[in-house]
């Protein structure tokens, strides 16, 4: 099974970046939004990411314009016929989704294949949205997906071997690197990072060592990127609280429990880098 159109749900941070990447390479793909100004800022979006790239040598003019010239856009679920991958990119919301799939399978036909960009959601209950949830799938960019490596395949209990392998050639063919993970909370990645994070907030509260030297001694000490608190402040406070708590209500592993700090700084607005203040933002040291 190889696939020649896709179909993209959602022009916002993900869909874009997800438009790019199969446009990129080669493939034809319409994106639905909701409306004719939505369609407009996800353009505005694509086209802002691919200057970035024109201007830092990635890519070309010429590419820039093929690009762009590949991504088509709609209202209509309608318009969405004759693709034979759909990747679903709407708001984190169980019931916008549930409520879109069923129609956008009808008018892609049964043999397409549909994947979900979930980061929270469990891919097994959005299968059940759809007739034939055997053909459905995770399929998990990390942000941003024109850049990040990784692409997530994660197997829904319903979801067969054909539709596994298709997902981890297509992957392969957009120019990503693909794991299988499972469809628990965090999936792969963030079942890793999520107690991580944690750890590393309650290990801060209880005097471990400062902010500063937390992240110093992770980055050099085990050669990671970016620090762990500056990695929180990146992501938001509020995000990582929602995504370990709601981990924690499905599984009850003492592991995802929200730390005592984190709870707090939230409920005090101190949310990372956006709201200016959290653990690496706006502080001094040993405050
Ligand atoms: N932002 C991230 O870092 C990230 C990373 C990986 C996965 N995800 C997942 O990707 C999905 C999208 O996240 P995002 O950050 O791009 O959200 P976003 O808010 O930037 O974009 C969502 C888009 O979906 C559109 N939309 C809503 N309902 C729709 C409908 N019925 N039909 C068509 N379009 C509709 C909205 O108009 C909006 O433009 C979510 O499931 C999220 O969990 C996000």
């Amino acid at each position: 099974m190889r696939f020649t159109k896709v179909a993209v749900l959602g022009f916002g941070t993900m869909g874009a970046g997800i438009a790019q990447v199969c446009a990129q390479a080669g493939l034809p793909v319409t994106v639905l939004e909701t409306d004719a100004a939505r369609i407009a800022a996800g353009r505005e979006r694509l086209e802002a990411f691919l200057d970035g790239g024109v201007a830092r040598g990635k890519l070309t003019r010429d590419d820039r314009t093929a690009v762009l010239d590949r991504v088509a856009a709609t209202t209509e679920v309608a318009g969405l016929a004759g693709a034979d991958l759909v990747i679903e990119a709407v708001v984190e919301e169980l019931e916008i989704k549930r409520a879109l799939l069923p129609s956008v399978a009808a008018a892609v036909g049964p043999d397409a294949v549909l994947a979900t960009n979930t980061s929270a959601l469990a891919v097994t209950q959005l299968a059940a949205a759809v007739p034939r949830p055997e053909r459905f799938a995770g399929l998990h960019f990390f942000n941003p997906a024109p850049v990040m490596k990784l692409v997530e395949v994660v197997r829904a209990l319903q979801t067969d071997q054909a539709t596994v392998d298709a997902l981890l050639a297509f992957a392969d063919e957009v120019g990503k690197v693909a794991v299988e993970a499972p469809d628990r909370p965090g999936f792969l990645v963030n079942h890793l990072l999520m107690p991580y994070l944690n750890d590393v907030v309650q290990a801060y509260d209880d005097h471990l060592a400062t902010a500063e030297d937390i992240d110093l001694a992770l980055e050099l000490g085990l050669g990671y990127p970016k620090g762990p608190l500056a990695l929180l402040d990146l992501i938001g406070l509020d995000v990582h609280e929602h995504a370990t708590a709601n981990a924690y209500g499905e599984t009850l592993d003492p592991q995802f429990a929200p730390p005592p700090l984190l709870r707090r700084m939230v409920a005090a607005g101190y949310l990372g880098a956006k709201s200016g203040r959290g653990f690496r933002t706006g502080l001094q040291e040993g405050t």
